[in-house]
């Protein structure tokens, strides 16, 4: 899947909330997890979160990702490649493990819980974690009134659009899951003139055009609910709830997972 993330860095400038995380999302970290005394772990390497914590060990299976976007290591921070899943960390060594829309980048509820299984098992008894998320609503928005909102001026980014329209079109229980390929092709069915899309909110068509990276990309998201993903979280943690991020545009779907008390297995 590295290639899919390969083709993303090259129009990272491009991207924006809710995609990255803006100031106020940074903040909730920092706020609910008390972040600056602690070694943590980075899933990714989200720049934005780059400064948190005492130290950081970011992990990244993307090595051009690691090139292109880590803002460098420090004597207190590196980014080394490795798969989420099965980490470079020892059991019970980390204060904190931290990631950005990271569940949506798996596609199936069974490596969501791995994912929570293995930030257990690196977590020691008074960790925690932070995953900001990027929530379907239980009911799905109907595709046109998505459409009605953006061409009159309501969404707030091009990015915030094409979360919208993929979340009218996610699978069904138990892994919610879409392949990017079907969120350009829905996107398309709904704005074929990407002129007027541009005309009526002002997003520059370079912006717009960054969906077109999903083009015979073999990835698949996933945009569970929250009430899904907190039921899955539940399973590997005692202390299991959710967090606003703020006000930025589609900031109500982005919630910050928050978890405690890992239980160990
Ligand atoms: C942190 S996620 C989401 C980033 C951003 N917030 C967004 O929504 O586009 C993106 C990163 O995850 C990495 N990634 C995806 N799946 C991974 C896995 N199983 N193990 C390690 N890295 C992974 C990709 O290489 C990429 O750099």
């Amino acid at each position: 899947m590295t290639n899919h993330w390969d083709a993303i860095r090259r129009h990272w400038q491009l991207l924006g909330p809710p995609l990255c995380p803006p100031p106020e999302a940074v903040t909730t970290y920092e706020r609910e997890l008390g972040l600056q005394s602690l070694d943590v772990v980075l899933l990714g390497v989200t720049p934005e979160l780059a400064g948190l914590g005492r130290t950081m060990l970011a992990v990244d299976e993307s090595p051009t990702m690691i090139s292109g976007i880590w803002p460098g290591d420090t004597a207190t921070r590196k980014a080394v490649a490795g798969n989420w899943l099965d980490m470079p960390v020892a059991g019970a060594s980390m204060d904190a493990v931290i990631g950005d829309g990271c569940l949506s980048a798996l596609g199936l509820s069974v490596a969501r819980r791995a994912l929570f299984a293995e930030i257990a098992r690196v977590l020691g008894p008074h960790g925690r974690a932070g995953l900001r998320l990027y929530a379907s609503p239980e009911t799905p928005d109907d595709p046109q009134a998505v459409r009605t909102l953006a061409l009159s001026g309501g969404v707030a980014t091009f990015h915030a659009l094409k979360w919208l329209v993929a979340m009218t079109a996610t699978g069904g229980a138990p892994d919610h899951a879409i392949p990017v390929q079907a969120i350009l092709e829905r996107f398309d069915e709904l704005f074929p003139d990407r002129d007027e899309l541009c005309a009526r909110t002002g997003w520059d068509l370079p912006v717009i055009g960054t969906i077109d990276v999903y083009r015979n990309s073999p990835a698949i998201y996933s945009f569970a609910p929250v009430a899904t993903l907190v039921h899955e979280a539940e399973a590997f943690f005692g202390d299991v709830r959710i967090v606003a991020t703020g006000t930025y545009g589609l900031a109500e779907r982005c919630p910050l997972l928050v978890l405690r008390s890992p239980r160990q297995r």
